[in-house]
């Protein structure tokens, strides 16, 4: 892939670009601020540039005179790059000295291919595997039952004892043996430290085995389709490390349908309490399971009755309205689910449409708000297997914390609240097409650069948007740490709103609904509850085991909203502890690196259990220590400026420019 060079002036700062990359992408990644309040969508012709030169492609726009146009004057989001070029940012856009070129690290980002660099020593050996054998026919000599027959050629042939059977494998069995001519491939499932047969077909199937991996999410399930019989002898590391994942043959999400039912487990939780609720809510969950299975089996190109295997991982209320089990108890003090372990389950007693061989494994819970995706997460980050000291984090509407090593883990979970995903912000939203995901503010001009998910006119903010704005608002000094705006006229896009003072990030013309898109001193009280909440929680279970921040080695922040945040504003904001970006790795989706490392290693089954017991819980809703630590985080970052000592000498630094 071609690599060129990006010059902007008058900074003098150069940046690297691949082929057809984005401008304003580029000076985005780049630290260079451009103004752009139209999420890059090529409407509202702020990000104008001077192209002194190199090769882009970049049309003509409606705010561009053909004169500029033919002095090089181009819109930074609708050029695309194709070599080495030289830009010059006008002085609209420009911001003081101390604020140009400060540029974002790496992201750590790792994909779930990338799960072998966080694993280590498991070799594929799938809990459910196959085998084809071929049998002598009965003879009068020879005249024991088929049952007998197959288990000793099993064990005579391949050195397995296979002591259990599936009664349904039974009741096909003297048809199956005598169709297939005495040649026929047997599905083998390993429970404990034993086997049972759960099928029989016949000729040879011995390499048509798959499984199905899904994360039980409370807003989206997604799935993945994996090949269990073809990845060899090779370990699991080095075929997941390869070029191509070939172990995964289709991936596919779908929102969970009982979203109509209520947004988030409470509200789902007390739908179940009525007539009929608890039935309507299973229905929905696995007709999208269903519909994702069809998609995933349809995108593969393979038979469904090929599937041998199925993996289930989700908070513990979704396992419990998955299963059909009350969640009722789940909410009321002292929070206690049915169960947290969890047998295997035929999945078509659930309604799943695939052979009734196929069983469930599902990820056991440690508690009522600590859930099996958790624990998914940390099997699959690795976490259990590392020396040192990590902290693993899973940001939604819940922040599900979990601190240790391969020796002891230490969980807890806090009701962050919904602002991450876009509740109780005035314009919030989830990260779909208009979500403003990435904010810059000038310090000199308080003018916004926003970049929108999908470049299209802003419609709302989301996530990570939030982070990025109320960070920026604060080293600007267009807020103070409480959150309040100032109220000097700073700037004209501060004005009093009617839910308090307000910052307009896009104004009605350049927006997708034609309203300007502010941020309210209400969200950003709203934004800090969150972000408390979840430093709160990390402080508690920290100070609970004598570990300092400084002692962490490793943050793992999980959950696919992880990877759009950019860490030094969460840092600046006082979300995450600050500590150096290098000790800071996303894992993106943990749940599905942990449960298809499930699926492919019955030794990594194992480990399941192993790990679920190990872990405690540190309840924190009866914790005075919680609220204490809570009202310390109400402030950005906290109230103890000696825990957050870079971002305030950076603070600090702003408001003396300002003075
Ligand atoms: Fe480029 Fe609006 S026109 S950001």
């Amino acid at each position: 892939m071609a690599e060129y060079r990006v010059k902007f002036f008058p900074m003098e700062t150069m940046f690297s670009a691949a082929e057809s990359d984005n401008l304003l992408d580029v000076a985005m990644r780049s630290g260079v601020h451009i103004n752009a309040s139209c999420g890059g969508n090529g409407t509202c012709g702020k990000c104008r540039i001077m192209l002194r030169e190199g090769d882009v492609n970049s049309p003509s726009h409606r705010t561009i005179t053909p004169e500029d146009y033919g002095n090089g004057v181009r819109l930074a989001c609708m050029t695309a790059i194709h070599g080495d070029i030289a830009v010059e940012v006008p002085l609209e856009s420009q911001v003081d000295r101390t604020a140009l070129g400060r540029r974002r690290e790496a992201p750590h980002i790792l994909s779930p291919s990338d799960a072998g660099k966080l694993v280590a020593g498991m070799e594929i050996d799938p809990a459910v595997f196959k085998r084809y054998i071929k049998l002598p026919e009965p003879t009068m000599e020879d005249n024991i039952s088929d049952l007998a027959r197959l288990t000793r050629e099993l064990r005579t042939q391949c050195g397995i004892h296979v002591p259990y059977v599936d009664f349904l494998v039974l009741k096909k069995l003297a048809k199956v043996l005598r169709a297939g001519k005495w040649k026929v491939t047997v599905t083998i499932a390993t429970t404990g430290s034993s086997y049972t047969l759960i099928n029989v077909e016949q000729g040879n199937r011995e390499f048509e085995n798959y499984s199905i991996v899904l994360d039980i999410g409370t807003t989206t399930i997604c799935g993945q389709l994996l090949d269990l019989a073809n990845c060899g002898v090779t370990s699991i590391m080095e075929r997941l490390k390869s070029e191509r994942d070939l172990c995964t043959l289709s991936e596919h999400s779908d929102y969970n349908k009982q979203i109509s039912f209520g947004e988030d487990v409470i509200s789902r939780i007390v739908f179940s309490g009525k007539k009929d609720g608890l039935c309507k809510l299973q229905e929905a969950v696995v007709d999208a399971i269903n519909q994702v299975i069809d998609e995933l089996v349809a995108s593969a190109g393979i038979m469904a009755d090929s599937i041998s295997h199925v993996v289930f991982a989700g908070n513990t209320t979704m396992t419990h309205l998955l299963l059909g089990l009350d969640p009722t108890y789940i909410m009321r003090a002292p929070y206690i689910p049915t169960t947290t372990f969890f047998p295997p389950i035929r999945v078509t007693s659930l309604g799943v449409k695939l052979g009734d061989h196929v069983h469930a494994f599902t990820f056991p819970s440690v508690a009522s708000y600590v859930g099996g995706d958790i624990i998914a997460g940390v099997l699959g980050s690795g976490m259990f297997q590392r020396s040192e000291t990590t902290l693993f984090l899973d940001i939604g509407t819940n922040g599900e914390i979990v601190l240790g090593n391969k020796d002891w883990l230490t969980c807890a979970s806090c009701s962050a609240g919904p602002a991450f995903e876009g509740g109780g912000i005035e314009f919030g939203m989830r990260a779909g097409k208009g979500a403003i995901e990435q904010v810059r503010i000038n310090p000199s001009t308080y003018e916004p650069m926003i970049l929108t998910v999908g470049k299209s006119k802003p419609v709302g903010i989301c996530g990570s948007g939030l982070i990025d704005v109320v960070a920026e608002l604060l080293e600007t000094g267009l807020i103070d740490q409480k959150g309040t705006f100032d109220r000097n006229g700073k700037s004209g896009r501060v004005r009093a709103g009617a839910n308090g003072h307000e910052y307009v990030l896009s104004y009605g013309p350049d927006t997708g609904t034609g309203r300007d898109i502010v941020i309210t001193e209400s969200d950003i009280d709203n934004l800090i509850r969150t972000k408390a909440a979840i430093y709160a929680g990390c402080k508690v279970l920290l100070d609970s085991l004598g570990v300092s921040v400084s002692e962490i080695d490793t943050v793992i922040i999980a959950g696919g909203f992880g990877h759009y945040i950019d860490l030094e504003k969460a840092i600046t904001i006082g979300l995450f502890p600050e500590l150096p970006l290098r000790k800071f790795i996303f894992v993106g989706n943990s749940v599905l690196l942990g449960v298809r490392l499930a699926s492919f290693s019955s030794e990594f089954l194992k480990e399941v259990n192993e790990v679920t017991r190990k872990m405690t819980n540190v309840e924190l809703s009866a914790n005075p220590r919680f609220m204490e630590e809570f009202v310390a985080s109400m402030f950005l970052p906290h109230t103890d400026e000696r825990v957050f000592p870079k971002v305030m000498e950076r603070l600090m630094g702003t408001r003396k420019n300002a003075e």
